[in-house]
């Protein structure tokens, strides 16, 4: 999710592209880079760390003047954080810069065919295919923009890029493809940016491109085409009204609410590349051979917080698909009870952050003990990662509100990629077996899209219960832990007492919190586990008729629960075990939606960090 900066016109690039990146630094921050054109060469600055490591880096080597510019800030997916793999990435000439934002699903295939042809590639990263073939083709005479429609339609994946030629002063060319790129239409100068905070100091009008669209700007026109260089239909501005803190938040009032609506995007670039044409799964960087993958005998998820909620659903999804006893444990309590592993034993930690201290040291303990360990992070090249054999990254983008949510999906979804690569290593699942629950994952983007579509119902029972003091979260199964979460998200940001239960457990104890107009939220498991949602009917059953108020959250067409529940809030169907990708949706809003109302400080609540590195 890296931030992406264009510039021609009469103003200094350099000034344009560094305060252009400057705003998007919120999209990634682990690298940056600038390059620009002067006197027919390419000039290119680029660091890792943040945008200041590339300021000092500018100070003592700084850029000639120019009209002509691109620049990214990097939040690393392949190749971790390193000046090499920082942007812009320059063709083998030094004619093209090209910067990208997204993931080049076949950039493997296009590298071997590039390197036959005897071009040398010097990052690690998937981008450097597409830089090194842009200038191959413009080498060869085709103009930029043409030479960037062949590129795009090569391409499998997300993209956007942009790219400068040194041999074309005039203009700066761009392409999307599942991934944003706007541009900024000013007087004699055009912009473009990841979003519209790149350029909002120097004009606010914008166009959005289109899927599959190439647009070459100069100082005095904007050209839009598709892949096949028809001219595209309607191109008006739009004029945005947003404040630039406003344009950071996508327009939204706080990072949290941006970065739930941003899941259907965050799940589909957690799937994006795990699947080869052949059948077979991909993962990021497994450093662990089949043979040792076979000869586990068991399996440890360590994390907290959220991470450790994430890992409880997924125990459900690894023992059904790998029938390997899998065991959750909250990473601060893991070394202190002297936790039985050996060699056998695989170790699967997950963390948002890739930093939480906590986490850390379980690894360390395991790894002492000669387990595997596996990661399954959001940030490239964090400790965790470093520190463990493998690596499967969520790719999701930073993450700024403190309560984590896309974090969360996509660690579900990291988790199940991680089963299921298993069960295939270890000869459990067929091949069509591991592609139908690929099929049902890959619709998952657009069913969570509907959940927020419909979501107003959630927002205003918000309202109506923010002055609620006690809240019941329940579930069975894969809702247990996502009740689980929605009483921590309730916790973290409305400071409200929230408890999640396993439903069944309630009457062991917990009923008897439940009083007149509690407000008790219960996952009801799709109709597919047929015998655990009548369980869960009956569960309501109870705690209603103590007077609790139930607000049940259902599959669409279930229309068993409605007697029971006050409150109904639907999904779209999915079978069980990817129920907690849709359910928790809700769950997320409310809280969020609560925090708001109450005007607390909804990203960076009171007491709590985003990473946590003291134990
Ligand atoms: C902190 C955050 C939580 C997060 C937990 C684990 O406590 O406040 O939101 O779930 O750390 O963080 P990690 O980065 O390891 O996923």
């Amino acid at each position: 999710m890296c931030g992406i900066v264009g510039y021609i016109g009469p103003r200094s690039a350099q000034d344009v592209v560094i305060s252009g990146l400057r705003r998007l630094e919120y999209r990634g921050y682990d690298s940056a880079g600038i390059a620009v054109g002067h006197d027919g060469v390419l000039e290119a600055r680029k660091k890792s760390g943040k945008i200041s490591c590339l300021d000092t880096h500018l100070a003592d080597d700084p850029l000639p003047a120019s009209h002509q510019g691109i620049g990214h800030t990097r939040w690393a997916t392949h190749g971790g954080p390193s000046d090499t793999n920082a942007h812009p990435h320059l063709s083998q000439s030094g004619r093209v810069a090209l910067v990208h934002n997204g993931i080049i699903e076949n950039f493997a295939t296009l590298r071997s065919e590039l390197e036959a042809e005897g071009v040398r590639f010097v990052s690690e990263t998937d981008t450097e295919a597409a830089a090194q073939l842009l200038g191959y083709l413009v080498d060869a005479g085709a103009p930029l923009a043409e030479a960037m429609r062949s590129v795009a339609a090569r391409l499998d994946g997300a993209f956007t890029l942009v790219a400068i030629d040194a041999h074309d002063p005039d203009r700066v060319v761009a392409a999307r493809r599942n991934s944003p790129l706007v541009v900024g239409v000013g007087q004699g100068e055009n912009f473009l940016g990841s979003d519209v905070a790149a350029f909002l100091e120097f004009t606010r009008d914008a166009i959005e491109l289109g899927q599959d669209q190439v647009v070459e700007i100069t100082r005095e026109s904007v050209e839009i085409t598709n892949l096949d260089g028809t001219p595209a239909g309607d191109v008006t501005p739009y004029h945005v009204d947003w404040d630039i803190a406003a344009a950071e938040k996508g327009g939204f009032d706080w990072f949290m609410r941006k970065e739930i609506h941003e899941q259907p995007r965050a799940v589909a670039d957690t799937l994006l590349g795990r699947y080869a044409a052949s059948g077979e799964l991909v993962l990021d960087e497994v450093r662990i051979s089949p043979e040792e993958l076979r000869r586990i005998d068991k399996i440890v998820i360590v994390a907290c917080g959220t991470a450790f909620y994430a890992g409880m659903v997924a125990k459900y999804a690894i023992e059904h698909w790998t029938r390997v006893p899998c065991e959750v444990e909250i990473a601060s309590e893991f070394r202190y009870r002297d936790p039985i592993i050996d060699p056998m034993t695989l170790v699967v930690t997950i963390s948002q952050s890739g930093e939480t201290a906590d986490t850390l040291m379980a690894i360390r303990h395991a790894r002492e003990q000669h387990a595997k360990v596996i990661a399954i992070c959001n940030t490239n090249g964090a400790t965790i990662p470093r520190e463990s054999d493998a690596v499967i990254y969520t790719h999701a983008g930073p993450e700024r509100g403190v309560a984590s949510t896309k974090g969360f999906l996509t660690q579900v979804v990291a988790c199940y990629l991680l089963g299921l690569y298993l069960a295939q290593v270890r000869g459990m699942k067929y091949r069509d077996e591991i592609a139908a629950v690929m099929d049902e994952l890959s619709s998952m983007p657009e069913k969570i899209q509907r959940v927020l579509d419909d979501s107003q119902q959630v927002l205003d029972l918000a309202g109506e219960l923010k002055d609620e003091h006690s809240f019941l979260f329940l579930g069975r199964h894969v809702g247990y832990p996502v009740s689980l979460e929605g009483a921590l998200k309730l916790k973290e940001i409305a400071y409200k007492h929230a408890e999640g239960f396993p439903a069944g457990e309630l009457k062991h104890g917990p009923i008897a919190l439940v009083e007149q107009g509690l407000p008790v939220f219960v996952v009801v498991p799709p109709r597919g586990r047929d015998q655990l949602h009548d369980k869960v009917i009956s569960n309501i059953q109870e705690v209603r008729a103590r007077g609790a108020r139930t607000i049940v959250i259902v599959e669409d067409g279930d229309d068993e629960v409605l007697p029971y529940g006050d409150v109904v809030i639907r999904h779209p169907r999915v079978s069980t075990l990817l129920q907690p990708l849709v359910a928790t949706v809700p769950l997320q809003l409310f809280a969020c939606e609560l925090a708001a109302r109450l005007g607390h400080d909804v990203d960076q609540p009171r007491n709590l960090a985003k990473s946590v590195t003291v134990e």
